[in-house]
């Protein structure tokens, strides 16, 4: 909190530090109204440094209590301490320094440095929280040793963790404790951890391909000790798939994971000691759906393979975060398609990049994979960073082959162990791999907004000949008003009658008999390019951006009969889906234009007779079926439409919902018939054998929930039978939406009645009541809010019924009086000194103002309120005034 505007950090003003902690020794004495922490560095300075005059440790609420260099404390005018850190006056060139700062981890609601959750001690020090804890060069370029000594009391912290291997353990006087931790291997500060509390764990164990025996813990309160099993398994799969993709074997002795209750993200990577939201890490078939099952693996994934994409080898400043997180979330990203369906992984990834990420890049927070500036680092976990970040290593990937890229990746861990370096860096590896220069290809990590091919097509019937024309061209986004063109690969497919067609460009030899020629990854570069294709029998449908090739909109003139032949013939699974999501979308488009003429809608013959198709019993994968039964969802749509020029949230949802109703009548009989075929598995296990049946039977029902009795009838049994909480979700969805209000209430008293012991079913509680769609959903959620269930403090309870209300309830979050914005804004406002990364991260939807041009003013005015606050964070501040540019 500060008074002043807060200042922009600049990539460029980046100077490597003065010096340099090669050894930390930290001694924690953890009580619970206050810890004591001794801090021993050993600094030297940094030969790579030329910087002179005062050195400056980053430290913020703490309470310094003794300072000592080289063993004496020093002349009082010789150094000085401010709210943001300590600073000293010509340090010497190697010198030893001693601190102990008093803190306060009880009174830590922002979740950032040390806090206690639950009478658990837990620390969270990404990306700058290590400065809450102890004076230190709070950087990632800054790699220490640690070792670190833990004193509490023994019989409420029986469990004492930290990073690396544990060396000592032994009782002190007054019923205390000490264990004391190494890590042999240096580390940025984001990456120490601590953690002490009365917690259970279960465990096993891994050996690594080289030999070694690695202890594996999950710690998990008492309670939730039969919820770690499917994480342990989890985790032994992303090591043993880390080894044989990548080549990359763990290299400490134990490998601890901890589950807490209240934390501001998913999990945390730090080196030996991952911590994880509870939402991230439990999982049993009562409290934890399909997906979210998956998500389990895929974040356990995630974190243990940061230990060589972001631990071994790290960020050299913060602007390089896409550095490993891209990177690792595309290694996650291949984990789960290698694990389950590549088809659905690619799907749901596409779909989040295209609704969620391409609304960060066409709004006033657009920023490039790697920034150049923040206010905040905090507000810079983003999709872009994130999700972008790893679409742009995926095409790498597509560009360089498995094999190149793998050449790639060991070069980068070779070259770089031990080292904090950039995105330059690891692209330099990538290309002195391969031989090659992919300097063009690097303009997708400073450049933001979404790139937008047009394709062109021309048949020249006599010579067979079939011209693609593509043109690429990136919008203008703030701070960056002209664009380059980028380096785009761009796979395809060309359809004809009896299947895809083999591919010869002109002035190529044809390839005969070559079985695998019908594929084709064309790069782009140019503004505009075209591509011609000879000897070809017939006018091909062109399958264009197979497997989302890029992450970029593409646009095409397709007729609605070849979206359908895409749609039944293609080969690839991401490119029959997004055929069908098309031909929805011309479908609502009609609904939309009927309305507005104040005609009667009309079903397209077309999309009904390819959504019964995908309910035939012959379409062979119920879980793609399910998917591309789906209705795009109304983000998706209001992105789309305010890309086009600004979205009409009101007849989206309108439109969205008489399709459902038209295909609901349209289909019944199918759809309950579809319903019958795939009843519950005898006992539930979250395997793709039984999660795609799941998955279509409850797609249907939600067809069927606007058929009155039938919908209901077939929820009331599966409510009522059900052994899993995806099924039961399912079918309360369908009864507090469709039913009367009398089912409404009984159905969610009685969910609340029988669940209300487990904080994460309750979540889906609290999260399938914010995205209801009744009169008073707005209502709703503010009463919720007062609900003994309900805490403020709880990000994961936060982001379930605040966040999922204003992020996917779009017409209630969107009501014309305001009210939907009056209730985020106070939200915000009462989390802005309580955990202001969470009130900058719910504020997202409200930045949206530019998509929906008739509530412009009313969004623009809650965000003036808010910008008019005193004492803002600066990440509230940050968000805000961005958005109010
Ligand atoms: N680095 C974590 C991850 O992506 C995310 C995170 C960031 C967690 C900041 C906490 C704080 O794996
Ligand atoms: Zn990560």
């Amino acid at each position: 909190m500060r008074d002043a505007q807060p200042r922009s950090i600049r990539l460029a003003d980046y100077r490597p530090p003065m010096f340099l902690i090669p050894r930390t020794a930290l001694h924690f004495e953890l009580y619970e109204d206050f810890t004591l922490v001794h801090a021993t560095l050993g600094l030297v300075r940094n030969p790579a440094s030329d910087e002179r005059g005062p050195l400056r440790l980053a430290g913020e609420g703490l309470e310094l209590r003794e300072l000592l260099i080289d063993g004496e404390a020093p002349v009082a005018s010789r150094w000085r301490c401010d709210a943001e850190g300590l600073e000293l006056d010509d340090p010497p060139e190697a010198f030893e320094l001693c601190t102990t700062v008093r803190i306060d981890p009880r009174a830590n609601t922002a979740l950032e440095g040390l806090y206690l959750s639950r009478g658990m001690f837990c620390t969270q020090c990404e990306a700058e929280g290590f400065r809450r804890i102890s004076y230190f060069l709070d950087r990632p370029d800054v790699m220490s040793v640690y070792s670190v000594t833990i004193d509490a009391d023994r019989r409420r912290y029986p469990v004492l963790l930290s990073n690396g291997n544990r060396t000592s353990q032994r009782a002190l006087d007054d019923g205390r404790h000490r264990v004391v931790w190494e890590d042999p291997f240096p580390k940025p500060s984001y990456l120490f951890a601590l953690v002490a509390g009365d917690l259970a764990c279960i465990e096993d164990r891994f050996r690594t391909r080289g030999g070694r025996d690695v202890a594996l813990r999950i710690y998990v309160e008492e309670k939730d000790l039969a919820k770690g099993d499917h994480a342990m398994a989890s985790l032994k799969h992303a090591m043993r798939w880390d080894e044989e993709r990548y080549g990359r074997e763990y290299d400490l002795d134990v490998f601890n994971i901890v589950a807490v209750d209240d934390f501001n993200m998913g999990a945390m990577e730090n080196k030996g000691l991952n911590i994880f939201n509870t939402s991230c890490v439990l999982a049993c078939p009562a409290t934890t759906t399909d997906a979210g099952f998956q998500r389990v693996e895929a974040i356990v994934a995630h974190e243990y393979f940061h230990n060589w994409s972001g631990n071994r080898v790290t960020c050299r400043d913060w602007f390089q975060l896409s550095l490993k997180e891209g990177f690792t979330v595309f290694r996650d990203a291949e984990f789960s398609a290698d694990l389950g369906s590549r088809d659905l992984k690619r799907i749901e990834d596409a779909t989040l990049l295209r609704t969620a990420q391409f609304a960060e890049d066409a709004g006033p927070l657009a920023h490039p994979v790697r920034p150049d500036s923040y206010i905040e680092i905090n507000n810079f976990y983003t999709l872009t960073v994130y999700e972008k970040g790893a679409e742009v290593v995926r095409m790498l990937h597509t560009l360089l082959g498995e094999e190149g890229f793998r050449a790639g990746s060991d070069l980068y861990f070779e070259r770089h162990d031990g080292q904090a370096v950039t995105c330059d860096d690891f692209i330099a590896a990538m290309a002195d791999a391969n031989d090659t220069d992919l300097g063009t290809f690097k303009r997708w990590y400073g450049q933001a907004g979404t790139p937008e091919l047009t394709v062109e097509d021309a048949w020249d019937k006599d010579s067979g000949a079939y011209t693609l024309t593509v043109r690429q061209q990136t919008p203008a986004t703030p701070g960056q008003p002209g664009k380059a063109p980028l380096v785009i690969p761009l796979a395809l497919g060309l359809l004809g009658d009896a299947g895809n067609l083999r591919l010869t460009l002109e002035g190529e030899t044809p390839d005969g008999e070559q079985a695998d020629n019908t594929h084709r990854v064309l790069v782009l570069e140019e503004p505009e390019q075209s591509f011609t294709f000879t000897g070809l029998p017939e006018r091909p449908v062109p399958a264009l951006l197979r497997g989302f090739s890029a992450p970029v909109r593409l646009s095409y003139p397709y007729r609605r009969e070849q979206l359908r032949t895409l749609m039944t013939r293609d080969d690839d699974g991401f490119v029959r889906w997004d055929a069908g999501q098309q031909l929805m979308v011309a479908a609502l488009g009609d609904v939309q234009a009927a309305r507005a003429a104040g005609t009667t809608p009309a079903l397209d013959p077309l999309l009904a007779e390819a959504c019964a198709a995908l309910l035939d019993p012959a379409t062979p994968d119920p879980a793609v079926a399910a998917a591309m039964l789906a209705l795009p969802g109304e983000s998706t749509l209001v992105e789309l439409a305010a890309h086009a020029g600004g979205a009409d949230i009101d007849a989206i949802h309108d439109a969205r919902e008489w399709l459902r109703a038209a295909l609901g009548e349209a289909l019944e009989d199918v759809l309950v018939r579809c319903v019958r075929r795939h009843p519950p598995a005898a006992a539930y296990a979250p395997v793709g054998e039984q999660i795609g049946p799941r998955s279509l039977r409850n797609t249907c029902l939600g067809y069927l929930a606007t058929r009155g009795d039938t919908g209901l009838v077939l929820a009331r049994a599966q409510l009522a039978e059900a052994d899993n909480l995806t099924d039961r979700l399912a079918a309360l969805r369908v009864l507090a939406q469709a039913g009367d209000a009398t089912e409404r209430e009984t159905a969610l008293e009685g969910f609340y009645a029988a669940w209300q012991h487990e904080a994460l079913v309750v979540n889906h509680w609290l999260q399938l009541q914010a995205t209801l769609d009744l009169p008073d959903a707005v209502e709703r959620v503010t009463a919720l809010m007062e609900h003994p269930a309900f805490d403020l403090g709880n990000p994961n309870k936060v982001r379930s019924l605040v966040g999922a209300f204003a992020g996917a309830n779009l017409v209630h979050f969107h009501r014309a009086d305001g009210a939907g914005y009056g209730l985020l804004g106070g939200v915000v406002e009462a989390l802005n000194a309580r955990n202001p990364q969470i009130a900058a991260r719910l504020l997202t939807p409200l930045t949206k103002w530019r998509t929906v041009p008739v509530r412009v003013e009313a969004m623009r005015a809650e965000l003036s309120r808010l910008a008019a606050l005193p004492a803002l964070s600066p990440d509230v501040y940050e968000v805000v005034s961005k958005s109010l540019e």
